[in-house]
């Protein structure tokens, strides 16, 4: 059964409330919002994607991009896009040292463009915002996979487009499993992805879409479904905590007071394993974590909590019914995960700002909104850069998400505060609050050369502009 109510999120917004145009606001204030009966929907888990041909040099997997429905509210059909059909997208598992070549077909009526987040890949693979596929065509990705094993995600990147192409279904969780583990950290049925989002459902079972709409998204998705539950045996589970939110920081932390052991961050295994009560996962990061229900009774049922959620549909996003009794658990949690980064001494140090232009409505990185045809930084392959990212915005009080696509970068610290080992290595994306300055290093250590963005993951943001790109010569 289904409920609407009027609530007033304001305080979802903070101060970017002041950035937002006017409807938004009314809707803000008198918009319906769905809340569902929690807990009363299996959690969805995304098929994986079956290669439709292994070749001796790949796997060919297909992705056809096309409109479709999905039932995110239990009886209710929400039109959305989908990759083939599915809301999210298939999970796609790569073998490390394995090509993935990801052909895909455009059956939308307008452009799209699949980019790899996370991954190490050519240029020309990269799901460039120019790089468009036209409709009714289609375009090769490859995807070497010669990267540490870990949790990828996938999702459209058209050129001012993929703001709401993400929003309204286009993205999934692509894994790159170990060639070789030397862990046994849960695997198959016991290591779940948790596609994470939020969603603004109108009063017709519509996907409501508009830029900056964050305060209407009241119900938050986990793998396309609100509010679901999932039943667990007494034993420990891997979860992939994937944000694929447009806006939303989520604050997890588990309702019986139990520990995550995180394992992995963006880009793979940590070096040790890190015991973490709550877990800040802003847009685009990904946290690897094992939770072991061992110790919990039959019948218990423990929440994932959003701790910051302005509502119940938005805070208690998903119940594990701990049932079946004890399983034998093979699994175990190694003391050291994977190798320590080599250190290396950046050569160049760049200093990248952030800023808001109110009046345009923009943002900007170094003063400049985005411009396909221009290059911001040229980086030299194989070289060592330490980047001051800093947010100059105390204003408006705008947070932002900041991706570098391409590589995994070493986060040295915020504020001069040196970063905690679970944000330490490896990342891809990196939280840099208002008025924060935050330092990177990174390596551009892949064999590849060629023009790749650098943007705010507050994926509205970076549909306006907040994108700058890197060219990585010989
Ligand atoms: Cu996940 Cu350029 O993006
Ligand atoms: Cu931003």
């Amino acid at each position: 059964m289904i409920n609407r109510r009027n609530a007033l999120t304001l305080g979802a917004v903070g101060g970017a409330a002041l950035a937002l145009p006017t409807e938004s606001l009314m809707n803000l204030a008198f918009g319906p919002t769905w809340t569902v009966d929690p807990f009363t929907r299996a959690l969805p888990i995304p098929q994986a994607l079956r290669p439709s041909a292994t070749r001796i040099d790949a796997d060919i997997y297909r992705l056809t991009v096309g409109e479709g429905t999905a039932e995110i509210v239990p009886g209710v059909r929400t039109r959305v896009l989908t990759y083939n059909g599915q809301f999210p997208g298939p999970t796609i598992l790569a073998q490390q040292g394995r090509t993935a070549k990801v052909v895909v077909t455009n059956s939308l009526p307008s452009t799209t463009a699949l980019h790899l987040h996370g991954g190490n890949v050519p240029a020309e693979s990269d799901g460039h915002p120019m790089a468009v596929i036209e409709p009714g065509r289609s375009r090769t990705y490859t995807y070497p996979n010669l990267q540490r094993a870990g949790t990828l995600w996938y999702h459209d990147h058209a050129h001012h487009m993929e703001a709401e192409n993400v929003y309204r279904g286009l993205s999934g969780v692509y894994l790159i499993e170990d060639a070789r583990p030397t862990h046994r950290l849960p695997s198959g049925a016991h290591d779940i992805p948790l596609l994470l989002r939020d969603a603004d459902i109108s009063r017709d079972g519509e996907l409501h879409w508009q830029v900056f709409g964050q305060a209407g998204r009241s119900l938050v998705l986990v793998n396309g479904a609100a509010q679901p539950r999932l039943a667990v045996r007494r034993r420990r589970y891997r979860l992939r905590l994937v944000n694929g939110a447009n806006e939303r920081t989520f604050k997890l932390r588990l309702s019986n007071g139990a520990e995550f052991v995180q394992v992995g961050s963006d880009g793979g295994l940590l070096p040790r394993p890190v015991r973490r009560g709550e877990i800040t996962l802003w847009p685009a990061e990904r946290v690897d974590v094992v939770v072991d229900f061992s110790g919990s009774a039959d019948g218990t049922q423990i929440v994932l909590e959003n701790v910051d959620g302005e509502s119940d549909a938005t805070r208690r996003i998903l119940r594990f019914d701990v049932t079946g009794g004890h399983e034998f658990d093979p699994s175990s949690i190694p003391s050291t995960l994977a190798a320590a980064p080599t250190v290396r001494t950046p050569t160049v140090t760049r200093r990248v700002e952030l800023s808001f232009d109110a009046l345009a409505g923009t943002f900007l990185i170094n003063g400049k909104s985005y411009d396909p045809n221009r290059i911001d930084f040229t980086v030299k392959r194989g070289s060592t850069e330490l980047w001051e990212i800093v947010n100059l915005d105390t204003q408006f009080e705008i947070p932002h998400s900041m991706h570098l696509h391409q590589i995994q970068f070493r986060v040295l610290d915020r504020d001069g505060v040196p970063a905690a080992e679970w944000e330490a290595y490896p990342k891809d994306t990196v939280a840099v609050p208002p008025g924060t300055t935050v330092r990177i290093l990174a390596t551009f250590d892949s064999p590849y050369t060629g023009i790749y963005p650098f943007h705010c993951h507050f994926i509205d943001h970076s549909s306006l502009a907040m994108m700058a790109q890197i060219k990585i010569v010989p």
